[in-house]
């Protein structure tokens, strides 16, 4: 008979959330395998590629408390070999999905996330792959590609693991100073204050004045990146009362961009 395989794709620095994942996996499946791969493709030349939290040993511990019985560790050259510039195929993504949100801060992160999993899909050929609901917008992308590229992979989406005080769990959360890390919750906080007001019919572009006056009134170190409105399927809504929606945002924090969600 053959083994049912849960796959858990990371880019380490594993946290109680990437836990949930695992945990689900080895629930559903004979065998679950987690991969760790800093992924360049998917970080701008700005971004935190060479700074991104890295520990393999205290993964490593962490994969074998949780009793993994596969860790995936491929070197950039295992993934890249004629180096990314050497690359002739990628997987392109609509350019009206990756000009909303996160993609419209972050050129070619799509690109390179879509890439990515489809060729760890392709080498660790899993039944299942789990992701979590912080990046939803990335899930969405994935939940496309596994629809329009015909892929034989059931996807799962978990819900955004947080921190006793609200914060959405993420390695970036690790660059926080203690200071803005005591500051860190109120997005999430503030995410869900405006939701009333939205629900009655307030438009996203006053949500997102209030949103924003709100945190910046609690400190000058926050500046909001974006506060988007999209209906489950990442489609721009024009009414936000009706239907199933999902509320988006990223805030910096000091130097530290942090994403957060409210699916309502
Ligand atoms: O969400 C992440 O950690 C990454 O984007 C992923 C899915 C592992 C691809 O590099």
């Amino acid at each position: 008979m053959t083994q049912s395989v849960g796959f858990v794709p990371t880019m380490g620095y594993l946290h109680e959330g990437h836990c949930m994942l695992i945990r689900a996996s080895k629930q559903e499946n004979d065998i679950t395998i987690v991969s760790i791969f800093v992924n360049p493709l998917q970080f701008g030349p700005t971004e935190d590629l060479v700074n991104y939290p890295r520990d393999i040993e205290r993964d490593k511990n962490r994969l074998e408390a949780e009793g993994v019985e596969l860790l995936f560790l491929p070197k950039d050259d295992d993934i890249y070999p004629n180096k990314i510039s050497g690359m002739v195929t990628t997987v392109a993504v609509d350019e009206a999905f990756s000009s909303r949100a996160c993609g419209t801060f972050r050129q070619g992160h799509f690109e390179g996330v879509a890439t990515i999993v489809l060729k760890l899909f392709n080498i660790v050929e899993p039944n299942r792959a789990y992701f979590g609901l912080k990046d939803y917008q990335q899930f969405v992308l994935i939940q496309r590609m596994i629809h329009d590229l015909n892929l034989k992979v059931t996807l799962h989406g978990l819900p955004t693991h947080r921190e006793p005080d609200g914060l959405a769990m993420s390695s970036r959360n690790t660059y926080l100073t203690e200071q803005d890390r005591v500051l860190a919750p109120m997005i999430n906080k503030t995410l869900h204050e405006i939701l009333p007001l939205l629900r009655e019919g307030g438009s996203i572009a006053d949500g997102r004045g209030i949103f924003e006056s709100r945190l910046t009134d609690l400190s000058s170190r926050f500046r909001v990146q974006y506060l988007e409105c999209y209906d489950r399927d990442f489609n721009p809504v024009t009414t936000i009362i009706e239907g199933e929606r999902v509320l988006v945002t990223a805030v910096y924090l000091g130097d530290v961009r942090l994403i957060d969600n409210s699916l309502f």
